[in-house]
C-alpha cells in the first residue's frame, strides 16, 4: 500500500466519523470498548455514583438517599422552582447524563460524582450572572466564564438569537455543529425547522428569544451532563430575568428535564403547561418535541403542531 493510499483511507475514515457526529477528540487515548467484554460503557462511573452517599443517580438525576432509593432534591434550589398542580412547590435539579456522556467522562478519567453538580463552576457563574445588568453584560460574563468543561472543545459561545426582550423564550438542549460554527443557537437544520414551525403560528425571529440550557456544543453532539447544565444554570436564570418572557417553550427532553427539574420523559411532559418561577420571575412553560426529533420522525409533527396551537392560543 502506498503512502497516498493510506492517506486517502484515513481521510475517508475521518469523513465517515464526521458524518456520525464524531468530530473531535474527548480524550488523549482512544478507548477500545470491545476489550471490555460485557461491561457497558459508563459502568465505572455508575459504580462510583452508587458508592457515593447522597449522589445523584446517573439514570434519573435524582438524589440517592440512604439505601439506594431515589428522591427529588431535598434542599432549596438556587433558582428554578416548579409549582405543581397541587400548588406545592417542588424543587430539584436533574438532567440525565446519557450513557455516552458517562462513557466520555470515564474515558477522560473524570470520575466526578454528580453531588454538588456544577460545583465551583456554578458559583463562579452565579457571581458573573449576578453582576450582569444587561444581556450584553451577561454575554461578556459568559465569555469570561471558565467553569463549564464544554468550553474546552467548543469553537464559539452560542448565547441567543432573536429579540432582547420577548413574550416568548425558547430553550433548547445544546448547540450543534452549525451553531458552534455560527456562534448562535438553532441555525442548523433543526433551527430551520423551528423557524418554519414558529412562522406557521405567526411568530418571527423578532418576536422570540432563542437559547439553550448550555452555551457550548457538547463534543459529538452528546446530551449535556448534569454538571454542564448546572454550571450554566445561573446564566440561564439571569437571562430569563433579563428577557422577562411570559411563556417559555422547552424543546426536547433534555431541556424540559433540566428546566423543570424532573426525570419524566418528554412524551409525558409535552403539551402540558407548567407554572415556573425562575429566579423570582414567573413564567408558563410548555414542553414540546425537539425539531431534530421531528426531522427524524415526521409522524410526530402532528403532536408538535398541537403544542404549537396551544402556544398560539396562550399568546393570544
Ligand atoms: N438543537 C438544540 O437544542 N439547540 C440548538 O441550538 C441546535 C440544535
Amino acid at each position: 500500500m502506498t503512502l497516498g493510499n493510506v492517506r486517502d483511507e484515513l481521510v475517508e475514515l475521518l469523513a465517515w466519523y464526521g458524518e456520525l457526529g464524531v468530530d473531535c477528540a474527548v480524550a488523549d487515548e482512544a478507548v477500545d470498548w470491545l476489550r471490555h467484554g460485557d461491561v457497558a460503557p459508563g459502568a465505572a462511573v455508575r459504580q462510583a455514583l452508587r458508592a457515593a452517599p447522597n449522589s445523584r443517580s446517573p439514570e434519573t438525576g435524582a438524589e440517592r438517599v440512604g439505601g439506594g432509593q431515589t428522591s427529588r432534591r431535598a434542599e432549596a434550589p438556587p433558582g428554578f422552582e416548579v409549582q405543581r398542580r397541587s400548588g406545592k412547590a417542588a424543587t430539584g435539579s436533574a438532567a440525565n447524563p446519557t450513557a455516552s456522556a458517562a462513557a466520555a467522562q470515564a474515558a477522560s478519567g473524570l470520575r466526578q460524582t454528580a453531588a454538588g453538580a456544577g460545583g465551583q463552576g456554578a458559583s463562579e457563574a452565579r457571581r458573573l450572572a449576578e453582576e450582569a445588568k444587561t444581556l450584553e453584560q451577561l454575554r461578556l460574563g459568559l465569555e469570561e466564564f471558565e467553569g463549564c468543561s464544554l468550553r474546552a472543545t467548543a469553537k464559539n459561545t452560542c448565547f441567543y438569537r432573536g429579540a432582547e426582550t420577548a413574550r416568548l423564550m425558547i430553550i433548547g438542549e445544546a448547540p450543534g455543529r452549525d451553531e458552534d460554527l455560527a456562534g448562535k443557537p438553532f441555525v442548523g437544520r433543526a433551527g430551520k425547522l423551528l423557524d418554519l414551525m414558529l412562522a406557521a403560528i405567526g411568530i418571527g425571529e423578532s418576536d422570540v428569544h432563542i437559547t439553550n440550557v448550555v452555551y457550548w456544543r457538547p463534543p459529538g453532539n452528546r446530551t449535556p451532563t448534569l454538571q454542564e447544565t448546572e454550571s450554566c444554570r445561573p446564566f440561564l436564570e439571569r437571562q430569563v430575568q433579563l428577557v422577562a418572557p411570559e411563556f417559555v417553550l422547552l424543546t426536547g427532553g433534555a431541556a424540559a428535564k433540566s428546566v423543570l427539574e424532573t426525570t419524566e420523559g418528554i412524551m409525558r411532559l409535552r403539551g402540558k403547561w407548567k407554572e415556573l418561577k425562575i429566579g423570582g420571575h414567573h413564567v408558563r412553560a410548555l414542553p414540546t418535541l425537539h425539531p431534530a426529533y421531528l426531522l427524524r420522525t415526521p409522524a410526530a409533527k402532528r403532536q408538535a403542531w398541537r403544542d404549537l396551537l396551544m402556544l398560539r392560543k396562550a399568546l393570544d
